[in-house]
């Protein structure tokens, strides 16, 4: 969470500041500000609210300059306010820092700097840091640098940080721990950014700066990079493969639903050179380079986030069909803590999007700890926990904007998808006839989507009538059970109404009391898996009077009947409905949120990457 960003070159600092932090928004938009070098001063500005309220109000300063730092932030310590806004600047003013992370001794600091004489004006972790920097740089006469990674040295926690400093219009000083930062390389400039969003348009010459290293960015010389140890480190350019088109809506009004409707592509792009229809075939090097431990595996311990989470549940129903490996899926919140069981011949797969989640990335240092074997199945190229990871597979969704996370669940499942099958296959555990039907119906799944979207504006016209909700209902049963708690938690994270998915059979231990005419029930009874089940379900929900929205397979006629609402599927194999039926719970989710005027692609309180705990 929080975003950062900055510029040293040739070109106005300003505009380059505010556009990366457009692109970057999506960290954390509760307040954002920017530091500019121009003629000897270091002008800060910084307000409450979204970078287009440091527009309206930077744009009446001096915005001059062609060195400086910017920030968009999601608050840990200290509420959103001004103050608590980056950048902070040291007490002498001489220096100003941006900071994505939590210094966790920084109370212990702060007792220190106070008997120093320093004064804090904010509640923030970060003011700290700076003080400290310039405390240590101060009473050891050292340039920035020296002075950054002296006091790095003194600092537990997660941190992704730059500062410039007043005098010295000439560098950038930047570092990292736990939190992402990636260095971009122009032509006699630099960008700097939590990722390469904001840098892709300049330049895809970029550097991943590693865990505990600092950089020092000078105008018109080569990138230097030194560990808070002092090791000299040679910088490692790679070649980016995004496009300026991924980042932009494309006519779309919003990011969400643009990425929803990707998701024919993106699934294409998932499966691409892996599943082959003509040859029957998956190939997956991920599995291949690892297959002796697949196959070896006694267990395989699944931990995420979110909706990465719910991604891992359906791989869990997907392995232990296929392959008959017990499988265990874990919040990597829990995990990391609750002194899990981890066995050397155990698999952990690691699932998140960002691949920059604290409590997924602390979940695989801990597992790593253990002997354990981790796979990683991330989306974004080149993040922390695809480096930390012993192997793994990239879901290849494109960048994903909109906060509420759509394309990289669904390829995320794919992925899951083709794991499972390829274990259980090479295990002898699946049937080559159930092999191969599957892997011929991977491939319609895509063209099966576009079926879906078609739909749009008849699911846009029914969630008018359900603004006035103050909650909802999913339920599901198997493969659609993580499916209703998916369609739950688009639901309460873009229109603010509480939703609770749950396994249909469950209903009659609770739930079941809340029904009554006002309660809107979804419920997915898709033709394979458990249909009659669920049909007495939904009429246990009609005798107490619930609406029922229904996602039902093409032709189905009894649910239908019985639904106030019905949306339907393409018919597909069990194990592959939820690649299909997650995607009107989508719509309907970003449909209700848009009548109700809430913020879609950056919901309240919340924040895309989530790298404090
Ligand atoms: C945040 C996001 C969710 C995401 C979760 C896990 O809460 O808002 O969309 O599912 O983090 O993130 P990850 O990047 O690890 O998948």
């Amino acid at each position: 969470m929080c975003g950062i960003v900055g510029y040293i070159g040739k070109q106005q600092a300003y505009p380059i500041l505010i556009k990366g932090l457009q692109r970057l928004e999506y960290r954390g938009y509760d307040s954002a500000g920017i530091a500019l070098i121009h003629n000897e001063n270091l002008n800060v500005y910084k307000t409450k609210g979204k970078v287009a309220d440091l527009v309206r109000f930077a744009e009446q300063q001096d915005i001059e300059g062609t060195i400086g730092i910017a920030h968009t932030r999601w608050a840990t310590h200290g509420e959103p306010n001004q103050v608590n806004a980056h950048p902070h600047y040291s007490q002498s003013e001489e220096l100003a820092l941006i900071h994505n992370g939590i210094i966790e001794n920084y109370a212990v600091l702060k007792e220190g700097l106070k008997e120093q004489g320093f004064t804090f004006n904010s509640e923030t972790d970060t003011e700290v840091l700076i003080q400290l920097i310039e405390y240590v740089k101060k009473s050891n006469h050292v340039d920035l640098t020296t002075a950054v990674q002296l006091a790095l040295n003194q600092v537990v926690g997660a941190y992704a940080i730059a500062i410039i400093e007043k005098g010295q219009p000439d560098t950038i000083v930047a570092a990292r721990k736990g939190s992402p930062l990636v260095v971009g390389i122009g032509d006699g400039e630099f960008f700097l950014a939590s990722d390469a969003t904001p840098i892709i348009e300049f330049t895809n010459q970029v550097v991943y700066v590693g865990d505990e290293e600092i950089v020092t960015l000078r105008r018109g010389k080569q990138l230097k990079i030194k560990t808070i140890s002092n090791v000299e480190k040679t910088p490692e350019i790679i070649k980016l493969e995004m496009t300026l088109s991924q980042l932009e809506k494309g006519g779309y009004p919003h990011f969400m639903i643009k990425e929803i409707f990707e998701q024919p592509k993106t699934l294409s792009d998932s499966m691409r050179g892996r599943v082959n229809v003509e040859e029957n075939n998956i190939t997956l090097s991920g599995f291949i380079d690892n297959k002796e431990k697949f196959l070896n595996a006694k267990r395989i311990i699944i931990t995420a986030c979110g909706t990465s989470w719910h991604a891992g549940l359906i791989g869990m129903y997907a392995i232990e069909e296929f392959a008959r490996i017990p499988v265990e899926v874990e919040y990597s919140s829990e995990f990391r803590y609750r002194k899990p069981v981890i066995n050397k011949d155990d698999i952990v797969i690691a699932i998140s999007q960002s691949g920059e989640t604290a409590d997924t990335l602390a979940a695989v240092e801990l597992a790593k700890s253990k002997g354990a074997f981790i796979f990683g199945i991330c989306n974004v190229v080149g993040a922390s926990i695809p480096r930390n990871t012993d192997s793994g597979c990239y879901t290849h969704a494109g960048p994903e904007i909109g906060v509420a996370s759509t394309k990289a669940f669904t390829a995320q499942v794919t992925v899951l998808t083709m794991l499972a099958l390829m274990i259980g296959r090479e295990k002898g555990t699946l049937s080559e006839e159930q092999y191969l039907k599957t892997v011929q119906e991977l491939g319609k799944i895509p063209e099966k989507i576009k079926y879906i979207l078609n739909q749009n504006d008849a699911i846009a016209q029914f969630a008018k009538t359900f603004t006035y909700a103050q909650n909802f209902i999913y339920l599901g049963r198997g493969y659609n059970f993580p499916v209703a708690l998916e369609g739950a938690l688009k639901l309460k994270e873009i229109s603010y109404i509480h939703a609770e998915g749950y396994p249909a059979a469950e209903m009659k231990h609770g739930p079941i009391a809340l029904i009554s005419q006002e309660m809107p029930v979804v419920v997915i009874a898709t033709s394979a898996g458990m249909y009659e089940k669920v049909v007495s379900n939904i009429q246990e929900i009609k005798a107490r009077k619930g609406k029922i929205i229904s996602i039902v397979t093409e032709g189905d006629v009894v649910v239908k009947n019985l639904s106030d609402y019905t949306i339907s599927i393409p018919d597909t194999e069990e194990c592959l409905v939820p690649l299909l039926a997650a995607i009107p719970l989508q719509l309907m989710a970003y449909h209700i949120a848009v009548v109700k005027g809430c913020d879609v692609d950056q919901p309240r309180n919340l924040a895309k990457s989530v790298t404090v705990e």
